[in-house]
């Protein structure tokens, strides 16, 4: 262990950006955990998590959340409008939590790191590889992490598909499809303000995205512990690579058949092992389904082996409820308890806990980490280590960041009457190249090596 516990209070002040459903879900119940409790580990010592700031478009959810929180939350500045986060930056904070609308994240997350922050940003990260190139580059220069919100890897079943495939009791993945369905509400009223032009392709294939090229495409080279803390320099599965992406959207409900503004969209991702074999893996992803679904969002995937299949369903788990007049509507019918839930513990206490809030507590580990876990002359090193989390490290994005890329530019062709398309990845004429049937032209979308 290179760090002399640092057992005084230190104290981090959180800015966040957007104060959405997200913010309600995962964000809200965390800092409300660590106003009650701090967090201690004996590595960092005690250290005092405070919401010091809030940026969003009108102020109106925050000032809503201050009032129904009462004592839950400690005094926090609300900033809205168009310069909301320069004003959250100015006023101080150490770390900042982006959670705006997916295709606003690379500003606020650009701000913030420019300023010299710590930031977190909920997926998708961001939508090209130029902006994951700047974000990485401001990282570094300012000497701050710059992380990713993957709850999913934080699930306890995607924990154990990984270690089956690190142990290899699960031996060489071939092909697999995954389906994530989201409610009517979501794209009809939830995210109205933002959906024109957007597609539940980049809102939630990406979680699938990543489980899939971070499960099978990365595992520890070595085991080490430090302190309880596993930092193990992480080395690529050898001979994965990215190869190719293809996708198919639909349009009419959200919006005009002929619009930009998707229904649901069918992903369809190749990897290539040096061997020749690939592995070919679909993701179908919707945000039409009826709002009387018996669970929140359809969550289901299947992964083949040489050895074997996984098959999984993140909300059938084994509960099914029923209760007169409150289910599916208010309440689900086939809840997923694991994610995020509200219960009475057997202790008498009332909590909200799941995987969806541990994962963001790991950033403010790994912050807290950084800044107190040992002299300011080694800050450097801790920093690196951190960094080489790739679970939700933007260096390790890059091929998430890669697909939704190319996801986005085969859309926006469909949508222009050119479907059917094609993006290579890392061929001669660049990183990432989209193809279109009949036409001789090959658009470079990112001509750096992906
Ligand atoms: N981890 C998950 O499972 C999960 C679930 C839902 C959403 N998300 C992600 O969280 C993000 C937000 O989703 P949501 O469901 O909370 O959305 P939402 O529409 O409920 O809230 C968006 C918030 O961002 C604010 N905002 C919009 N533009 C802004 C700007 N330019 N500057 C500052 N604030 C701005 C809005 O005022 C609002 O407070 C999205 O990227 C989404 O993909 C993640």
């Amino acid at each position: 262990m290179d760090a002399i516990p640092n057992l005084s209070r230190q104290k981090l002040r959180a800015g966040m950006i957007g104060m959405g459903m997200i913010f309600d879900d995962t964000y809200r119940p965390f800092f409300e955990q660590t106003h009650r409790e701090g967090l201690f580990r004996r590595d960092f010592g005690f250290i005092d998590i405070a919401l010091s700031a809030v940026a969003s478009r009108t102020g109106s959810r925050a000032e809503k959340y201050r009032k129904a929180a009462g004592a839950n939350i400690a005094a926090f500045a609300n900033f809205a409008g168009a310069d909301a986060t320069q004003q959250l930056l100015a006023h101080g904070v150490d770390a900042v939590c982006v959670a705006t609308p997916d295709d606003r994240h690379f500003e606020s997350a650009r701000l913030a790191l420019e300023a010299g922050k710590h930031v977190l940003i909920e997926k998708p990260s961001v939508l090209t590889l130029q902006e994951l190139d700047t974000l990485q580059a401001l990282s570094l220069k300012n000497n701050v992490l710059a992380k990713i919100v993957y709850h999913k890897l934080g699930d306890p079943d995607h924990k154990k598909l990984r270690t089956h495939y690190a142990d290899g009791n699960l031996q060489h993945v071939n092909n697999g499809y995954c389906a994530l369905l989201e409610p009517k509400s979501i794209s009809g009223s939830q995210f109205a303000e933002w959906i024109q032009g957007r597609n539940p392709g980049t809102y939630v294939a990406v979680h699938y995205i990543k489980l899939i090229d971070f499960t099978f495409g990365s595992l520890p080279a070595r085991s080490a512990s430090d302190a309880g803390i596993t930092t193990p320099p992480l080395a690529l599965r050898p001979g994965w690579r990215l190869a190719r992406i293809t996708c198919n959207g639909q349009r009419g409900i959200v919006g005009p058949a002929t619009g930009n503004t998707w229904d649901s969209v069918q992903l369809q991702i190749v990897y290539a092992y040096p061997d020749g074999r690939e592995a070919a893996f679909d993701i179908h992803t919707s945000w039409v389904t009826p709002d009387n679904f018996p669970g929140y969002v359809d969550q289901e995937v299947q992964f083949r082996f040489d050895n074997g299949v996984w098959a999984a369903h993140q909300r059938k788990r084994g509960v099914e409820v029923t209760i007169e007049n409150r289910t599916p509507g208010e309440l689900k019918i086939t809840p997923n308890h694991h994610y995020n839930g509200t219960f009475l513990e057997p202790w008498g206490e009332r909590s909200q806990r799941g995987y969806g809030i541990e994962i963001i507590q790991k950033f403010f580990e790994e912050l807290a980490y950084v800044e107190f876990a040992g002299p300011p002359a080694l800050r450097s090193e801790r920093l690196a280590r951190m960094r080489a989390l790739d679970y939700n490290d933007v260096s390790a994005d890059r091929n998430t960041v890669a697909i939704v890329q190319a996801m986005e530019a085969l859309l926006t062709r469909q949508a222009r009457g050119e479907p059917g398309g094609l993006v290579e990845v890392n061929g001669p004429r660049g990183g990432l190249v989209l193809l279109t049937p009949g036409k001789a032209e090959a658009a470079v979308l990112y001509p750096g090596t992906v």
